[in-house]
């Protein structure tokens, strides 16, 4: 029982503390490990460790994912789950990548317009029907080698037991305890109840949060696996929850959830094999888009700067053009028509031409067929994590609640959130704006149907082998951070630390904004020169673009290097031989 003693001994990797309870904590250097026995990199130590345990008794890097990814639902909260959804790439040795995708669905009640004119996002009617433990079973049945029952079952003791909170788990929920409506609105009892600090104001990085309602919800699922929580006594408890909070998931709805095996999308680039996410993630095609234009346009590395003015331009350009075929052309796929040419390397190729090398081109300026309204929202929280073992086989995993803690509705006595992940619908049918939000057809609520996502889970191979295991939160920056990630390190040939400690920057169509990390390695006057090629820049002090947990392999040697990403803290971990 090796992982009672890793779990009980683990103390955070310890960062900066901040002067008050509600400063986030500040930047640390990425954090690396490297070996040949495997790796698991995470949001959370904990997590991380439970992963690298699996693989030190022998599970391969999808029995480590699972374990990580249920441990996670545990130590990080805001994104980690069992109600929410997300999709994991698989590559199995010498096999096809593959995608086991497990995107929330919408219930069989709705309408197209069902919340066109519905605001509170935290409610029991934003919750889309939670793909996360169907997922995981799916992957095991599929991949997995060890007992399901030893993947869950850590997970359900630390929740028991108790875990150490970090700087980031402190921060976030003093942040979130902090609002108004979580303090005194009675939808979010449970919420204080599960997450609010022992007897005190605040949390404190130390402090032991102890969740038995998720330890016993975890023991059930190890027990009976997904018939559980789909048919057993979890899914009565979210069913109770839905007709408390005057929600639309239904027991029907909950028995009819499928996760699925799909094929990952496939591109040769630069003489690398990508392999991205499919619809219903707009991630792996957007990526791909975004890739195949910077290819076209012969983007070169620029030996001054991390990122420099033309970069940044010629990149934002091809952000804005992939963005706007995102929102016209993308959903899900089961539902939705759907012309795949769009991520061609033709495509690719035309929408290259349209950009101008020196002036920014209005977003106003590329909107096609699509009719834009003229009035003025978005939110962040997800989580990413990669495992690699000690055969290669590499698992490539984003997963989410959609916004921070999700619906922040906590299923009553079964201690976990669920997300809100009906938001990720285009709520107005034709309504799109200048603000981003995008009212085209493919992306309309159905019954049953999986609403877009950005999630970004990439596999990268180079002659067979994994090469790059890459993704990130942050809503539809995801796609821009994974992208820049790829572009560091296969087009510029910069390590994966380099990559993940550099500054991001993003743009996405509407709004016409282009916003950009802080950073000494870039240019001073960055802002301005890019200014005056007519880019409207956002660049705040406190602005943090996702949190990229990644893993590399130095094919020569087999050495595999995780780097945990610096920006909302994470752990890579490695099996000692
Ligand atoms: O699936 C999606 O695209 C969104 N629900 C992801 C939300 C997200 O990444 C927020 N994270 N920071």
């Amino acid at each position: 029982m090796r992982f009672l003693i890793a779990t009980v001994c683990i103390c955070r990797v310890s960062v900066a503390h901040s002067a008050s309870p509600l400063d986030r904590p500040d930047r640390t250097p990425v954090q690396t490990a490297s070996g040949t026995e495997g790796i698991v990199v995470s949001n959370c130590d904990i997590a991380s460790q439970i992963g690298a345990d699996v693989l030190a008794e022998g599970g391969n890097a999808v029995d480590a994912a699972i374990a990580t990814g249920f441990a996670m639902a545990v130590t990080w909260p805001e994104a980690g789950n069992i109600g929410g959804g997300g999709f994991m790439m698989v590559a199995p040795p010498e096999r096809d990548v593959v995608c086991i995708e497990y995107r929330e669905t919408a219930p069989a009640s709705v309408k197209p317009n069902s919340l066109a004119s519905w605001t509170n996002r935290r409610h029991e009617r934003m919750v889309g029907v939670p793909g996360t433990v169907a997922g995981f079973w799916l992957a095991h049945q599929k991949y997995g080698k060890l007992p399901w029952k030893r993947l869950v079952e850590p997970a359900a003791q630390i929740a028991a037991e108790g875990i150490v909170v970090d700087d980031y788990l402190a921060w976030s929920l003093n942040i979130y305890l902090s609002q108004q409506d979580l303090q005194t609105d009675k939808r979010y009892a449970e919420f204080r109840r599960v997450y609010g600090p022992p007897e005190k104001q605040f949390w404190e990085a130390g402090d032991q949060l102890v969740q038995p309602d998720l330890g016993r919800t975890l023991s059930l699922i190890a027990e009976q696996g997904p018939t559980a929580f789909y048919e057993g006594a979890i899914a009565d408890q979210i069913i109770d929850q839905m007709q408390r909070g005057d929600g639309w998931i239904t027991k029907e709805d909950l028995k009819k959830y499928r996760a699925k095996h799909r094929p990952a999308i496939h591109a040769k680039l630069k003489g690398y094999d990508y392999y991205g996410a499919p619809l219903p993630s707009s991630g792996g095609t957007t990526v791909l888009m975004e890739l195949r234009m910077l290819a076209a346009l012969g983007l070169k590395k620029d030996e001054q700067y991390f990122w420099s003015a033309d970069q940044v331009h010629l990149i934002t350009e091809v952000m804005r053009r992939a963005f706007r075929e995102r929102a016209a052309h993308l959903g899900d796929a089961d539902f939705a028509d759907i012309n795949k040419s769009v991520w061609s390397v033709d495509y690719a190729r035309q929408l290259a031409t349209s950009i101008n090398q020196k002036r920014a081109t209005p977003s106003a300026e590329i909107v096609g067929d699509i009719v834009i309204s003229t009035e003025p929202y978005e939110s962040p929280q997800t989580t990413h994590f990669s495992v690699i073992d000690k055969d290669g086989m590499g698992v490539s995993n984003t997963y989410t609640l959609e916004a921070s803690f999700g619906s922040c509705i906590v299923v009553k006595d079964a201690g976990f959130l669920l997300n809100n992940e009906m938001g990720d619908f285009n709520p107005v049918p034709g309504r799109t704006d200048t603000s981003g939000r995008i009212g085209t057809n493919p992306n309309l609520m159905a019954p049953g149907k999986r609403m877009l996502s950005s999630q970004s889970p990439v596999i990268i191979k180079q002659d067979g082998q994994v090469k790059l295991l890459v993704g990130s939160p942050g809503g539809r920056t995801i796609i821009n951070t994974v992208m820049e990630i790829l572009v560091q390190t296969l087009f510029f040939e910069r390590s994966l630390a380099e990559a993940v400690d550099g500054p991001r920057f993003h743009h996405q169509w509407f709004p016409d904004v282009l916003r950009l990390e802080r950073d000494d390695s870039l240019p001073d006057d960055l802002k301005s020169a890019l200014q005056q090629r007519g880019h409207t820049v956002s660049q705040r002090n406190e602005s943090r673009q996702g949190s990229a947990h990644s893993i590399e392999v130095d094919l020569r040697t087999g050495v595999a290097t995780g780097v945990a990403d610096w920006r909302r803290g994470g752990a890579a971990v490695r099996v000692e031989k």
